[in-house]
């Protein structure tokens, strides 16, 4: 059976999303962003589900109305079983059986963070494998190795926090609206990233740890209030250079192992943070570095969205793998 039109729908946070894949051309990628949480400085799971649950039909109907297409002509339904918010997988999981139940079509489970990976097959059908990503979002931090399209090893992960997390908990103690990392980086781009230091947290192996850098950041912050009030407004760029230097630092220190230990043939990078310039600069001299293609998604790839969850569905269901009417969406 070939599934030449999938309709991807991602629920797994704070974004309700939709999209329609085709052949290999993504013909819609809708998202819905709750502004509701904007408010309380992070994602609050009550508020989420329910604003999934108003979101999730409009959102569907303008995707395929993007992509002019009916529900008679799709092939396949994707959707995220997980890992996210439960409430939040609940509503985009349940309204996907409801839709593929009546519509008869099949339907394909994927996990989250397999389609942050697969968003770079997206604009990249055809990388050469193996290939090393790197994930980098507000929720997630993952080294992940892919020998093919479906078959991914991850081989490091953060052991606390998410590097996006670090960036927004930054922003917040510098008096910065959430989600801070993109100010960070509009910041620093004027700023010295070698005028102050940041201890480098040592963990094993390929992971990573964020949170005690949020400490000393904070202990940083109050030293040098205590001998000047105004230290925050003026030196702010010289701070988040700073600091961006030290997380994109500390990201690519273990990437550059895992590229040692594993020869991948290429490297990709992927999840919201990728929107970060000093990290998208630095990764692409390493690839220089290293001769290896460096393969990043457009942004609206990057950040959560279901084209990753269409497309992801589409090499699953390649493989056969279907995904069982009974099947529960899974936070972890
Ligand atoms: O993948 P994403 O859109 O969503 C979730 O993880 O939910 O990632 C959002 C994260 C936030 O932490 C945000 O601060 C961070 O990506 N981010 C950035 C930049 N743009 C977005 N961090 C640093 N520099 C940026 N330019
Ligand atoms: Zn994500």
């Amino acid at each position: 059976m070939q599934y030449s039109t999938i309709l991807g729908i991602e629920s797994s946070c704070d974004d309700t999303a939709a999209a329609v894949w085709q052949n290999g051309k993504i013909l819609a990628n809708i998202v819905a962003t709750q502004k509701i949480h904007e408010q309380y400085g992070g994602v609050i799971p009550e508020l989420a589900s329910r604003a999934h649950q108003s979101h999730v039909i409009p959102v569907v109907d303008q995707a395929l109305r993007k992509a002019q297409l009916n529900l008679n002509q799709l092939d396949a339904i994707a959707v995220t079983l997980g890992p996210g918010l439960m409430g939040s997988l609940h509503v985009g999981v349940n309204f996907a059986k409801g839709l593929a139940m009546a519509a008869q079509l099949p339907l394909v489970g994927v996990n989250h963070l397999n389609a942050h990976l697969a968003s770079v097959f997206i604009e990249h059908p055809k990388p050469q494998f193996p290939l090393l990503c790197l994930l980098v979002s507000g929720g997630h931090t993952q080294i992940i190795l892919a020998e093919n399209h479906t078959q991914f090893k991850v081989v490091g992960h953060t052991i606390d926090d998410a590097a996006g997390e670090a960036f927004d908990k930054a922003a917040k103690l510098l008096g910065l609206p959430y989600p801070g990392g993109p100010l960070i980086d509009y910041w620093a781009k004027q700023g010295n990233s070698q005028a102050f230091a940041f201890p480098y947290a040592k963990v094993a192996d390929l992971n990573y740890s964020f949170s005690g850098l949020k400490t000393s950041f904070l202990y940083f912050l109050r030293e040098e209030l205590k001998s000047n009030p105004e230290f925050i407004q003026q030196r702010l760029p010289d701070i988040c250079a700073s600091y961006q230097f030290h997380v994109v630092d500390y990201l690519l220190r273990k990437l550059v192992v895992a590229i040692k230990q594993f020869g991948p043939r290429s490297i990709a990078l992927s999840g919201g943070v990728s929107a970060n310039s000093t990290l998208r600069n630095e990764l692409t001299k390493l690839g220089e570095k290293f001769h290896l293609p460096v393969l990043i998604p457009s942004f609206e790839y990057c950040t959560d969205n279901a084209a990753m969850i269409a497309v992801a569905g589409h090499y699953m269901l390649e493989n056969g793998e279907l995904m069982q009417w009974d099947a529960l969406p899974f936070a972890r």
